[in-house]
């Protein structure tokens, strides 16, 4: 049985991620925060994470260590949106956005990396709001200015993708690393508005995970993204 590790599983993306993995016959070691989640799967095991703290994602990875499973993907998908009305640039969102979106996902992922199976696959979900080649495309509207802190968490968090993917390459691991974007997703983050149901969103991430896509690629419903 193959092992994904998914973080924020209680709602959204996480939650259609984890119930999409458990109905293919995956074992899912999910992560939440407050939203706590039934363990009412024999295939799901539960783990506390904040993404914000430094202590939390020391004690989580300690947890998953413990499992004692090898994991066959990570998938990146806890985030926070916190400017979503923003046009002007909050240092303290921003430093929020980063420390959750950026820093706190890329330290757990280093944590994570020593228990990956050869031929695992880590994603991390980004978003056409991190990429460069999208603001170049929709530069005459107000989409550029909107929601800065997420915009720039979103675009470093592409280049540490770009980093993991070409130092896994250049030590010689056996990991494919992606980023992905969703879609625009009704969740509590995409709004009431958003036309993409979650479980479509988990049917493209699957199709992503389970492939063996060439390492370092952004992807959005199966063909490669502007960065
Ligand atoms: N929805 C969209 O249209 C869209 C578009 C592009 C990219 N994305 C990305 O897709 C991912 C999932 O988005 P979503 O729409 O499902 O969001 P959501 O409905 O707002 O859910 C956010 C998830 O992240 C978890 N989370 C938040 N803060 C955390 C922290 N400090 N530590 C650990 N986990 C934390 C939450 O856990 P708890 O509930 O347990 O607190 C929850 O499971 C995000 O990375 C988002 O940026 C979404």
């Amino acid at each position: 049985m193959k092992t994904v590790l998914i973080t924020g599983i209680g709602r959204g993306i996480g939650q259609a991620l984890s119930s999409r993995f458990l109905k293919e016959g995956w074992s899912v070691l999910g992560t939440y925060l407050n939203t706590p989640v039934p363990a009412n799967e024999p295939s799901l095991k539960t783990f506390e994470l904040d993404l914000s703290s430094e202590e939390s994602i020391g004690a989580c990875a300690e947890a998953i260590k413990a499992a004692g499973t090898k994991i066959d993907a990570l998938i990146n998908n806890g985030g926070i949106l916190v400017d979503d009305e923003e046009t002007r640039l909050i240092p303290d969102k921003l430093r929020k956005t980063l420390d959750v979106n950026v820093i706190g996902t890329a330290s757990f992922t280093e944590k994570i990396l020593p228990f990956m199976a050869a031929g695992g696959h880590i994603v991390f979900l980004s978003s056409q709001a991190g990429s460069l080649g999208e603001m170049d495309r929709l530069e005459d509207s107000h989409y550029p200015y909107h929601y800065p802190a997420y915009k720039i968490s979103k675009c470093a968090l592409n280049m540490y993708v770009r980093t993991l993917a070409a130092r896994m390459k250049h030590e010689g691991f056996d990991l494919t690393v992606s980023a992905v974007h969703p879609g625009w997703i009704r969740t509590d983050m995409g709004g009431d508005e958003a036309p993409t149901p979650p479980q479509e969103a988990a049917a493209d991430i699957f199709a992503l995970v389970t492939s063996r896509p060439p390492t370092g690629q952004f992807w959005y419903k199966g063909k490669k993204f502007p960065w």
